[in-house]
């Protein structure tokens, strides 16, 4: 009988987690078509709880969840103290960076749309660049086509959505991928939870890059 939970935020990376998961266990936990979010542990498989990525390093340092699944983006927007990063499990690849409608480094003051408004401040402050935010929360690339803003902060995988809205790439920020996060306490005392860890770090290396 399994004693662990993990929360795995929804959406891709759920998605690019199941394949690991299942050559990992040989079971998944979550039938098609639910909408259940949360699995008991059981004996095939530990258990999952399903949640908005910027929520899970809070799960994870209150306890809830003795292991997480989140991108090193949310990790490093939403920053938590109480967590450990224990493992990057190299799914959801992809980079955040600064685009616009010319590749030219902005000159004088600034407006930059972005999801990612703490990363995006510290990029401005690094580079002396003197700027205004405006936060969206998606479609970013409408920004630049709509006159919201000349340049935007936004994840790029293979850059499709920026070459479909005559976006380019000016500078990479960070790259990230997801990343296996800890209860410090869980993880010094669950076995299982380190078990966990290196099961899917092998798998990972098994399984190969899993793209949603
Ligand atoms: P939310 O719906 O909570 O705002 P989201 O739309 O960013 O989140 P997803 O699109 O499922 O959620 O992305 C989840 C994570 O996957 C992101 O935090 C990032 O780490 C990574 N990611 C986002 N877009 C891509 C992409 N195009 N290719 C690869 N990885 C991506
Ligand atoms: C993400 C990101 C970009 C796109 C990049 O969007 O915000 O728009 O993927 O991928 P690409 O370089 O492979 O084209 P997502 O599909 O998650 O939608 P949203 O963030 O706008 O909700």
């Amino acid at each position: 009988m399994s004693t662990l939970t993990i929360a795995i935020a929804k959406g891709r990376i759920l998605d690019s987690m199941r394949p690991l998961w299942e050559a990992a266990m040989n079971v998944w936990p979550i039938p098609d078509s639910t909408r259940q979010l949360w699995f008991p542990p059981s004996a095939q498989t530990p258990g999952v709880l399903i949640a908005r990525a910027r929520d899970i390093p809070t799960m994870v340092s209150l306890g809830v969840a003795d292991l997480g699944v989140v991108g090193l983006d949310v990790l490093r927007e939403y920053p938590q103290p109480d967590i450990l990063e224990v493992a990057d499990l190299k799914i959801s690849q992809c980079r955040i960076v600064m685009a616009g409608s010319h590749d030219s480094w902005p000159e004088g003051p600034v407006r930059i749309a972005t999801k990612y408004p703490r990363i995006a401040r510290q990029f401005l402050e690094q580079h002396q660049i003197s700027g205004e935010l405006v936060a969206l929360s998606g479609s970013l690339e409408l920004a630049p086509v709509l006159g919201l803003a000349p340049y935007i902060v936004d994840i790029v995988d293979t850059g499709q959505t920026l070459s479909e809205h005559d976006l380019h790439e000016i500078l990479t920020i960070m790259a990230s991928s997801a990343r296996l996060i800890a209860n410090p306490a869980h993880w010094y005392t669950k076995a299982e939870a380190q078990e966990f860890r290196d099961v899917m770090a092998y798998q990972r290396e098994e399984v190969g890059n899993v793209k949603r």
